[in-house]
């Protein structure tokens, strides 16, 4: 089991490190992938995109100073998170319908229902520390900085299990958070799937992105591992320790239950034609107004305590309401929610 401990939280809060956690809406939904195929309109294959409104097909320099509105729970955060699109393919006419996703539950609070939050994913920026004292400088990732992790043209068990921290949890209830496979889960999941992204830790210091928009990030988990890292040490090559990002997402499969193959066979599928899971992949785009990420990170605040309404944190927060109206207009006008009788870019 990977996810936070309630103990283990108690421990930390007595630590010098922040670790966020975080909503946010969907900023947009459609077929733009700004980092791996900059300024093609369509990209090959459908996104689901939340954070700042200067989410584009070709977007570049600073979004943090470019955006004017957020769907993060932060006002301050306009980085773009994104990553692929569920689909269920209809078992006997075959056709394909987009999965919707829904709020994790675990960030609501007082006065504010989680529920409430228009689908997006949970964000993370943290490094797990409990062991050691707590004392390693974390830095802030550069304006115009990029990665991904994973990568869609991934397609067998043995290359997935060299990704370390992308896995898929098949969810009993909404806040199931054990039992971690590399495929999309097999049989019917209650209260839906969970996709988890994991990001490497370690940065070059220098190429705010690379070539294949991983090799200027080193992970110090070894293949096969999942979950949140310890703080490890960085080698020389990549020797600057950043936060380590990880993204969560609830896919709400609900409206499938009673259409589950007969056969028995895996009815979910990526919107790149995916149905096994192996070639799950996230994308990020750094975009934190200032020095606001490093302001939180040189704190000791944890989760909540960051920021929100009732608790003075070093961050801003701002209304569910004020997330939810935050949206980027499509470009590309297909339809990618309806029944389609095939995915978006298969053709
Ligand atoms: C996309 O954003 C960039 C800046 O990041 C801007 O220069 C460009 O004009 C935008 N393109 C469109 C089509 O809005
Ligand atoms: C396939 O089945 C779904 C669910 O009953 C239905 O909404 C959709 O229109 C069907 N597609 C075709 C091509 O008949
Ligand atoms: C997995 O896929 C890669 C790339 O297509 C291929 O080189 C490798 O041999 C495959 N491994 C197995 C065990 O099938
Ligand atoms: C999932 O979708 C169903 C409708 O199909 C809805 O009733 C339910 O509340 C949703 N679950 C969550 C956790 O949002
Ligand atoms: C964060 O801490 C470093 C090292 O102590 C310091 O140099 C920097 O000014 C701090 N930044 C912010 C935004 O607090």
């Amino acid at each position: 089991m990977h996810r936070l401990p309630p103990l283990l939280l108690l421990q930390a809060a007595s630590l010098s490190e922040a670790a966020l956690r975080f909503g946010c809406a969907t900023v947009s939904s459609q077929r733009l992938d700004p980092l791996v195929e900059p300024g093609q309109v369509p990209s090959a294959h459908v996104h689901q995109i939340v954070g700042g409104n200067a989410f584009n097909a070709s977007m570049a320099g600073d979004i943090g100073e470019q955006a004017t509105c957020t769907t993060c729970t932060y006002s301050e955060d306009f980085s773009n998170y994104w990553t692929a699109v569920l689909y269920f393919r209809h078992p006997t006419n075959g056709s394909y319908k987009r999965v919707p996703q829904y709020p994790n539950a675990q960030l609501g609070y007082e006065g504010r229902d989680a529920r409430d939050i228009k689908g997006g994913m949970t964000i993370y920026y943290t490094e797990r520390d409990f062991e050691t004292d707590g004392d390693e400088y974390i830095s802030a990732f550069k304006p115009g900085f990029r990665m991904t992790v994973g990568s869609p043209t991934i397609t067998n068990l043995s290359d997935a299990q060299r990704q370390p921290g992308l896995r898929y949890t098949c969810l009993e209830d909404i806040l199931t958070r054990s039992h971690e496979t590399y495929e999309l889960p097999a049989r019917p999941c209650p209260a839906g799937i969970m996709a988890i992204h994991h990001f490497p830790t370690c940065w070059d210091g220098v190429n705010l992105d690379s070539p294949d928009h991983q090799s200027h990030m080193y992970n110090t988990k070894p293949p096969g591992d999942g979950g949140f890292l310890n703080v490890d040490k960085c080698p020389e090559s990549h020797p600057v320790k950043v936060p380590q990002l990880a993204y969560e997402t609830m896919w709400n499969t609900s409206m499938f239950a009673d259409m589950w193959p007969a056969d028995e066979s895996q009815p979910f599928v990526w919107s790149f034609m995916d149905s096994k899971g192996y070639g799950t992949h996230a994308d990020y785009v750094f975009g934190w107004k200032g020095d606001s990420l490093q302001r939180a990170l040189n704190s000791s605040c944890m989760f909540h305590g960051c920021g929100s309404p009732g608790v003075q944190g070093v961050l801003k927060t701002q209304p569910i309401a004020d997330m939810n109206k935050c949206a980027v207009e499509n470009t590309v006008t297909e339809d990618t929610e309806g029944w389609l009788s095939e995915l978006p870019g298969s053709r």
